[in-house]
């Protein structure tokens, strides 16, 4: 299925209703060019996961983790920059086999191979300069 969207702040409202129905040990890839939304897409996740803090894109760090409801935890992850999976391999594998972490991945290209079967991916493109088209597996439960 592919959203349309037509503001950021659609964007962040798409991943507030898709927090909605999170129960922690999901996995999203998120797929798409440099400004295409990806990130601000999981400001709203967090947003919607009641995350407190100010989601900052991971590009640089690599890894951010943010403690959300109900004990869950966020971890986004940007592998942009990285070029070698190996020094994040451990890292990662533990939280997507956590079933208290909701895993968010950007440019996952370079781990793709490990992760798991039943993770989601998200499409992103930028049709215009403020719409962005973001394709969901059917799969994904989206609240009203
Ligand atoms: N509909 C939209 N959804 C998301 N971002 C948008 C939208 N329209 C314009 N933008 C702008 O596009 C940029 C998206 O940046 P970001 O979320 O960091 O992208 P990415 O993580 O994919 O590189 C931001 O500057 C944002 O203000
Ligand atoms: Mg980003």
């Amino acid at each position: 299925m592919i959203i349309e969207v037509a503001s950021e702040l659609e964007t962040k409202e798409l991943g507030k209703k898709i927090a909605v129905g999170l129960k922690g040990g999901e996995v999203f890839q998120l797929v798409g060019d440099v400004g295409a939304g990806k990130t601000t897409f999981v400001k709203g996740l967090a947003a919607g996961l009641g995350v407190d803090d100010d989601v900052q894109s991971p590009s640089f760090t690599i890894s951010r983790m943010y403690d959300a409801r109900d004990g869950l935890q966020l971890a986004h992850y940007d592998f942009y920059r990285l070029n070698d999976p190996g020094i994040m391999a451990n890292e990662l594998e533990e939280m997507m086999n956590d079933p208290t972490t909701i895993t968010v991945i950007e440019w996952a290209d370079i781990v793709e191979g490990v992760l798991p079967e039943g993770h989601y991916t998200l499409r992103f493109s930028a049709p215009t300069e403020t719409t962005r088209h973001i394709e969901v597996s059917d799969t994904l439960e989206i609240s009203e």
